[in-house]
């Protein structure tokens, strides 16, 4: 049966579908492979079943993902099996480890009609995988973390996400691509349309300016520059980093406006004079820097090349002051949820 949840196909950027514009009929009958099961791809699976979809996971054998799989009652393939069965594969891999799953694992088992999915776009956008014409390949980003997204799933809720197909795709991948949001939950509140290039350039410079960058560079050293000037470290917790939750909870609620009006006046003075001060021109102009070197490739080719470098740094950034005050703080306010 035919499902035209779109008014124009492909529909155009912009458009938005509302989930009570979608339902699970075009992912009936069919079996979805989830290939890793790591943050997201936990995720995906457990919502997807949830939703009463067909689920299997592929995995790596021996390994944690395939193992936690099991634990938690799924069907555990090898990697090229689960492909070989599935009409919807749904790579969950990380995204440097693409290419060459893609080579090795996927690619050769693929049905002919097998549809392949994605959480983000970077795979497709900086030519990580070129599928060939007339696969279907879409994107179901949830604007969320995996954990979250199981979370509120569970409680009948979900996450907008963005939705998007490659252009030698099939028109009914879009509604594929609808199905499968709304099963995992990422079509609450809308699912955007937009394209791979774009998902994975904003999300990558979201990530970088704001969310895993800017954001707790911010933190480090406004706890920083009170500490070393003679402030307690548990103040300077509380001030900088503690209290982030409950703006951000308010900016989520009520944008920035509504924020403004639920703090104090002075508050709301400090920050729109100071803030502009710490935030100014030149910071503006190295997140340009940071967007372009996303945007041409420069990111995709460092990060290729570069990634196993990650846990170093991390550890680094685990031994510095902040991390370092945090650690007896968090026990003492989260009991029991570790760092
Ligand atoms: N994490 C999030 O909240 C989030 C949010 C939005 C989008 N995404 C996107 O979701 C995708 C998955 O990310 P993730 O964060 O879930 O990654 P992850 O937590 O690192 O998990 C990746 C999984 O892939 C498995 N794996 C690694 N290499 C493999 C290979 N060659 N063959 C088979 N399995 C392999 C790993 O399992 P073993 O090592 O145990 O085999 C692990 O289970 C990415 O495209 C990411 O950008 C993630």
């Amino acid at each position: 049966m035919e499902h035209r949840f779109f008014a124009a196909y492909p529909p155009p950027p912009g458009t938005v579908l509302e989930p009570s514009g979608a339902t699970l009929g075009p992912l009936t009958g069919l079996r979805v492979a989830v290939v890793g099961y790591g943050t997201m791809g936990r995720a995906n699976a457990l919502n997807l079943r949830r939703s009463g979809i067909d689920v299997v996971v592929g995995a790596r054998e021996g390994l944690k993902g395939g193992q936690r799989a099991q634990s938690e009652g799924f069907t555990v393939l090898p990697v090229a099996a689960a492909v070989a069965g599935a009409d919807v594969v749904m790579l969950m891999l990380p995204d440097t480890a693409m290419a060459a799953a893609w080579e090795r694992d996927v690619a050769p088992h693929l049905k002919p009609d097998a549809a392949v999915g994605f959480a983000h776009g970077f795979a497709i956008a900086f030519d990580q995988i070129r599928p060939e014409p007339g696969r279907s390949c879409f994107l179901a980003a949830p604007k969320s973390q995996g954990d979250l997204l199981i979370e509120l799933h569970a409680a009948g809720r979900g996450v907008p996400g963005l939705l998007a197909v490659t252009d030698t795709s099939p028109p009914a991948t879009w509604d594929v691509a609808a199905a499968y949001a709304l099963a995992v939950g990422c079509l609450e509140g809308g699912g955007f349309v937009t394209t791979f290039r774009e998902e994975c350039v904003s999300d990558q410079f979201g990530e970088q300016a704001v969310l895993c960058g800017g954001v707790i560079e911010l933190l480090k050293a406004a706890y920083d520059t009170l500490v070393d000037a003679g402030y307690g470290p548990e103040n300077a917790y509380f001030e900088c980093v503690h209290e982030l939750k409950l703006i951000t909870d308010l900016l989520h609620r009520h944008g920035v406006a509504g924020l403004r009006g639920r703090i104090s006046g002075t508050a709301a003075y400090g920050g729109l004079t100071r803030g502009p001060r710490i935030i100014d021109d030149a910071v503006r102009a190295r997140m340009r820097d940071v967007l372009a070197e996303i945007e041409d490739g420069r990111f995709a080719r460092e990060l290729l090349a570069e990634h196993d470098k990650t846990a170093g740094l991390a550890a680094e950034e685990a031994a510095g002051p902040l991390a370092r005050a945090a650690g007896p703080l968090l026990a003492r306010l989260n009991p029991g949820e570790g760092t």
